[in-house]
């Protein structure tokens, strides 16, 4: 396993729609594995493949980062099956690093996609788990949390990350 780099705000990747894994090869299989790696690593509770730079629809969800096998979630192909009340709550992304804004989603949700064997799995999940899933499905979707917040709060921080990566240009 290798840890993977984190793209942040401002790649083209992150806000491309990620393809369906038509196969679970071991190319897939292998990437998953490292974004597994790279979340406990970052740490951080979710990760989309996009975020390291594969278009493939596959996230990894882990509450416990990589303290319980249990709460260790790695979805192919996954779908919101069905979503229930709402709970706007703080949330961050490990490609928009250390912004952190409120965001309403779902409070309860049901989705559905295979595991790295392609058998099919259902993950059950509210409050928190409702939340990273969703954050993680919508980065397949190529939308980052940022696109939920006012516009004018976007705008200062697609600035600040924009500022951020021309000053790493010149260095
Ligand atoms: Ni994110």
């Amino acid at each position: 396993m290798a840890l993977r780099e984190i793209l942040i705000i401002g790649h083209p990747i992150l806000t491309e729609k990620a393809e369906p894994v038509a196969v679970i090869d071991e190319e897939i299989v292998r990437l998953a594995r490292d974004m597994v790696e790279t979340v406990h690593a970052a740490p951080g509770l979710g990760l989309a493949a996009p975020q390291v730079g594969a278009g493939k629809r596959i996230i990894v969800v882990d509450l416990s980062v990589g303290q319980d096998t249990e709460a260790l979630h790695v979805l192919v192909n996954p779908e919101i099956a069905a979503k229930e009340g709402e709970s706007v709550c703080e949330e961050g992304c490990l490609s928009v690093p250390e912004v952190r804004e409120k965001v309403a989603r779902p409070y309860r949700v049901k989705v559905r996609g295979l595991d790295l064997e392609g058998r099919p799995v259902e993950v059950e999940g509210e409050d928190l788990l409702a939340r990273v899933l969703c954050h993680e499905i919508d980065h397949l979707d190529g939308i980052l949390f940022v696109e939920k917040l006012s516009a004018l709060k976007r705008a200062l921080i697609k600035k600040k990350f924009k500022k951020a990566a021309a000053d790493a240009k010149k260095a």
